[in-house]
């Protein structure tokens, strides 16, 4: 017996049922077409002339249909809603999204995996995007998060390096868990977030049962300038839910959209899903007596003297009406602040402060923020011109200064970027000898039960046995630093599975 049918597989059905019958074809000019089954030839069997230009307009657009896939995270999905402000937090930030509680703001979500191609399964172990712009009275607000509070490297001039590891080998065109494991165990802070990826939070089961961070150290920075350090989280309402490994892979084969589905299917079906945004704050004093680099993306920042506090809640409650004008055009800066939230000295967040709008210029072109998802509001510059332009501003000045009305700046405005003092001797230095370890240990002795221990060990076994001899080695030592016990037991599983291999 047929099952019900999904929204997602009725789209069709409903959008005739709304729209009804659309009228006359046109081409890409607006002309009317008067037949839309043949080309244009000399004769029933003869060749086609360079004068159909129906045909041209079709094959031409056609073969431009594609854009660069983003160059991680390239599989996802995503949709609109609101936040909601829950608690006052003004004393904080003067940022106009948290200006008063019960406030919306509107906002878009993307969810996503990093490793995956635009067209790869959903479920494979990976870690996964949760992409927040947030449409405030004060211009973007773009918080680019993981579903984890930390990350694997803390230099972002190692980026495109871990990146590559995780794509393919160059020769095989495979996944190489050979590279993989070279990568991870030569530079042991990703330790911390190896184990979180190999537990069972790598699998989640959709994007609903996930959680979010904004991961990094931000600034919120008040109406008297004061600044407070702060970290955003996203808990899911929906619960976390994980995927078994073994059902994962089956659903990878019959499912590969699996997350994208469950996303739509959800909002469409009026279960918006939603999650519970709480901050933690810590003043410029604690930051600088505190044990734990609090700009370092390997690690967290504790719970117990940093509690979460509630701020707001986003609700997911929109699909989009059309995924590629408004999910894979939409483009998330971490440079993307407003007044009242800004950087802090973590590193990678100023390595990212670069890499995505260089990103989007190559993706979407030199006007991709005049594109309305990424950007719904009147913009006030003198960028002109460029590619797909939509908004050329008409006849206002395209330079600076001038005597016709601007725009002008406001000296009453704030320079957020004043508020941090540096200094020091220009150089490189190498991350490698710092701390690696003790959060890595705390979670795997504390965070994680004795079954989800179980289950890290196996899963890393899994992925770990396929790489080169001297690399598995060097990944052990590496978790003795964790913890023995845990390290003997990967290297246990690593002999069986070998003597099972043979
Ligand atoms: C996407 C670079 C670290 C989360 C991207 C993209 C680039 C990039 C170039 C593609 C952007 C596009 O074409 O739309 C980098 C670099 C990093 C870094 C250079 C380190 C230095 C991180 C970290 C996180 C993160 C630490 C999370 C905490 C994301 C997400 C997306 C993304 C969620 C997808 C956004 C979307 O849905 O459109 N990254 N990334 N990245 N990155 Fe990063």
């Amino acid at each position: 017996m047929a099952g019900k049918r999904n929204p997602a597989q009725n789209q069709l059905e409903n959008y005739f049922k709304e729209k009804g019958n659309l009228g006359i074809v046109t081409t890409s000019t607006g002309e009317p077409i008067a037949y839309k089954d043949a080309s244009v030839t000399v004769g029933k069997k003869g060749p086609i002339v360079l004068s159909d230009w129906e045909l041209l307009d079709e094959l031409s657009h056609f073969n431009r249909e594609r854009i660069p896939e983003r160059v991680v995270h390239a599989k996802g999905g995503g949709a609109f809603g609101y936040f909601q402000v829950t608690t006052d937090i003004t004393k904080y930030t003067e940022a106009k999204v948290f200006s008063k509680v019960n406030k919306k703001t509107e906002m878009a979500v993307r969810f996503s995996r990093v490793a995956g191609e635009h067209g790869a399964a959903d479920t494979p172990r990976d870690l996964h995007g949760f992409a927040m712009k947030f449409y405030t009275d004060d211009g973007i607000w773009d918080l680019v998060g993981n579903n984890t509070p930390i990350f694997f490297i803390r230099d972002p001039i190692l980026f495109p390096h871990f990146i590559h590891t995780q794509k393919r080998n160059p020769v095989t065109n495979l996944r190489d868990p050979t590279m993989v494991w070279d990568f991870f165990s030569l530079r042991p802070e990703t330790t911390h977030q190896v184990l979180w990826l190999y537990s069972d939070r790598g699998i989640p089961d959709g994007f609903r049962h996930m959680d979010g961070f904004g991961s990094h150290t931000f600034s919120l920075i008040n109406k008297d300038q004061k600044v407070t350090y702060c970290k955003f989280h996203f808990k899911t309402d929906q619960e976390i839910k994980n995927l078994d490994p073994k059902i994962a892979t089956q659903l990878a084969g019959s499912n590969p959209d699996y997350y994208i589905e469950d996303l739509y299917n959800a909002i469409a079906n009026g279960d918006y899903p939603s999650w519970t945004m709480y901050i933690q704050v810590m003043t410029p004093e604690q930051a600088a007596n505190s044990s734990v680099d609090p700009f370092d993306l390997t690690k967290t920042w504790s719970k117990k003297t940093y509690p979460l506090m509630e701020v707001g809640k986003f609700v997911l409650n929109r699909n989009a009406t059309n995924y590629f004008a408004e999910i894979e055009q939409l483009a998330f800066n971490p440079s993307s602040f407003v007044p009242g939230i800004n950087g802090s000295p973590d590193r990678m967040l100023q390595g990212r402060i670069f890499a995505y709008h260089d990103s989007h210029i190559y993706r979407l072109g030199a006007n991709y923020a005049q594109l309305p998802v990424n950007c719904p509001f009147k913009v006030n510059n003198f960028q002109r011109d460029g590619k797909a332009t939509i908004n050329n501003k008409g006849g206002a000045p395209n330079y600076h200064p001038n005597s016709f009305g601007g725009p002008n700046s406001d000296l009453k405005l704030k320079r957020y970027q004043n508020f941090q003092y540096v200094e020091g001797k220009i150089g490189q230095y190498d991350t490698i000898d710092e701390d690696n370890f003790s959060q890595a240990t705390d979670f795997y002795k504390r965070v994680l039960k004795e079954d989800e221990r179980q289950r890290l060990v196996n899963n890393i076994v899994d992925d770990l046995g396929g790489a080169a001899k001297k690399v598995q080695d060097r990944a052990v030592e590496n978790f003795k630093k964790v913890d023995l016990e845990f390290a003997n037991k990967v290297r246990d599983g690593l002999k069986r599975k070998a003597t099972v291999n043979v």
